[in-house]
């Protein structure tokens, strides 16, 4: 018997890479003798024939998903989470938006029953108020198959959510005899596939590109060499500056890999190294923004000649008063004027004046002046909610709709009271005869429109005021109660 027990031990190990401890020999062998009675093969080497052919797939699996009982439960290791939510998902964000990239893909490897694929598809709906227009892959991944169905279903009991807070548990799960069903929202955004860990090939193609990867509490289950290959495959399949989720012990082996650790709360998550990244390029820097600059030079008038009666630096609040009448005159529509005011102090421009010189290019179809007026924004001040929106109206005017609406929407990401992209959004689409999101956006206009910062309304809502706006968005659509 114990040789017998040795040779399935040995099957196992060689083929999924199990690693069995004292603790799980003994259970492996009352495990055993009851199927062996149970299936009325008594001969251990009969028994053993039997699981590696093909008749006994079937009891071979029975045996896979014994060994991988995989215990697990919502939001399990709530620092992750926590990690995850405040720091790790922001910074990814942000890295896409600025990539004008709305694309994540998570890998939930070793993902058991789905509670925690479930917790990530959670999150995701709750930081990112637009999700619906990222593409969001999650890509969940077991061994053991009856883990997976249970997942697909999406029916939990009260043991799985031990460590969820009820605002969670009641919002996005129905409960019905006491269970708790998932909102099917949450499946659409998951694939569960069957996937053995334990691989002398790697993993087929689409394991790949991922912007996380969670494998906690799986790699304990392997031998520390094949933990390590688990790992190097992992490693390959992240991107660079992706991140990778292990369990509380697991960290020992990424020391292995350019894996930096980053240390949080309670927890530490492992970032990829950027290894491929093309060396910083100081010159080419220089050269493109010398450029740059140039262009702008050309397309701003120089400065009117000095002037006896004032200083040669204009004040802040000179500069104040000029873009104050500059955004008079452009609401008025008297655009060459508002140009020529803003002209005359062309130097320490704000981001508004800067802006309402490329709305006033965008409205005179010199998309190319707005383009670089962009560009020398984003210079100065990085990506604000109004450059976004700002990018959006020239995309909008060159037609690229797709470009406008991401710009609109990414303009809302950073701040959801800004009522123009809103409006901007609802035109778009009414445009496009998409009545639901019209009025989606329509309403999240009129919900913002008595809140949104005053000056930023000012500029980019040409001299309209509330309450005609209200009344136009009123008109085109009936609210509903
Ligand atoms: C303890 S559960 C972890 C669940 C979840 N990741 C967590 O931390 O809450 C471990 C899972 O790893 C799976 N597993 C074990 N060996 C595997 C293999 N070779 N390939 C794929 N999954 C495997 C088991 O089936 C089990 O569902």
């Amino acid at each position: 018997m114990k040789q017998i027990d040795n040779n399935i031990l040995s099957f196992f190990t060689n083929r999924f890479g199990f690693h069995f401890d004292e603790d799980k020999k003994n259970h492996l062998k009352y495990l055993l003798n009851n199927r062996k009675k149970k299936i009325g093969l008594i001969n251990d080497k009969e028994y053993l024939k039997f699981i590696c052919s093909h008749g006994g797939k079937d009891e071979c699996q029975y045996l896979i998903n014994a060994f991988t009982v995989g215990e697990t439960y919502f939001f399990r290791n709530k620092y992750q989470w926590k990690a995850l939510k405040s720091k790790i998902f922001p910074e990814i964000i942000k890295r896409k938006l600025n990539n004008n990239d709305l694309s994540l893909r998570i890998w939930s490897a070793g993902c058991s029953t789905g509670e925690e694929s479930y917790s990530l598809a959670i999150i995701i709906t709750e930081i990112i108020s637009y999700y619906q227009s990222w593409k969001i892959e999650i890509l969940a991944t077991d061994l053991n198959e009856s883990s997976l169905d249970y997942a697909k279903k999406g029916v939990y009991t009260e043991n799985a959510f031990r460590d969820t807070p009820d605002n969670i548990k009641n919002k996005y799960f129905s409960k019905r005899r006491g269970k708790y069903k998932i909102q099917s929202s949450f499946k659409k955004m998951i694939t569960f596939e069957q996937l053995n860990l334990i691989s002398n090939t790697g993993y087929p193609k689409h394991y790949a590109s991922f912007d996380i990867i969670f494998c906690r509490n799986v790699l304990i289950y392997f031998s520390n060499e094949i933990a390590k290959k688990t790992l190097r495959y992992m490693y390959n399949a992240l991107n660079n500056d992706g991140y990778i989720f292990l369990g509380h012990t697991e960290g020992l082996i990424a020391k292995d890999f350019n894996l930096k650790p980053l240390s949080f709360e309670n927890s530490i998550i492992y970032q990829k190294q950027d290894v491929k990244f093309p060396q910083f390029q100081p010159e080419t820097f220089k050269k493109n923004f010398i450029e740059q600059e140039k262009i702008i030079k050309q397309r701003i008038p120089a400065k009117p000649q000095k002037n006896n009666h004032k200083s040669e630096t204009p004040s802040k609040s000179d500069l104040n008063n000029t873009y104050d009448s500059a955004l008079q005159l452009f609401n008025l529509g008297k655009i060459d004027d508002a140009q020529k005011m803003l002209n005359k102090h062309n130097e320490n421009q704000s981001l508004y004046s800067l802006l309402l010189v490329g709305l006033i290019y965008i409205q005179k179809r010199d998309i190319h002046a707005a383009q670089v007026i962009l560009k020398e924004t984003q210079l100065i001040y990085d990506l604000t909610p109004e450059t976004h929106m700002f990018g959006a109206r020239i995309h909008e005017a060159e037609n690229k709709i797709s470009e406008a609406i991401t710009g609109c929407h990414n303009a809302i990401f950073l701040d959801q009271s800004f009522f123009y992209p809103h409006f901007r959004l609802g035109e778009i689409y009414r445009k496009l005869g998409e009545q639901g999101k019209m009025k989606r956006s329509f309403n999240n206009a009129l919900k913002n429109l008595h809140i949104d910062n005053s000056e930023r309304f000012k500029l980019f809502c040409a001299g309209y005021s509330t309450e005609f706006l209200e009344d136009y968005i009123k008109s085109i659509f009936v609210l509903p109660q």
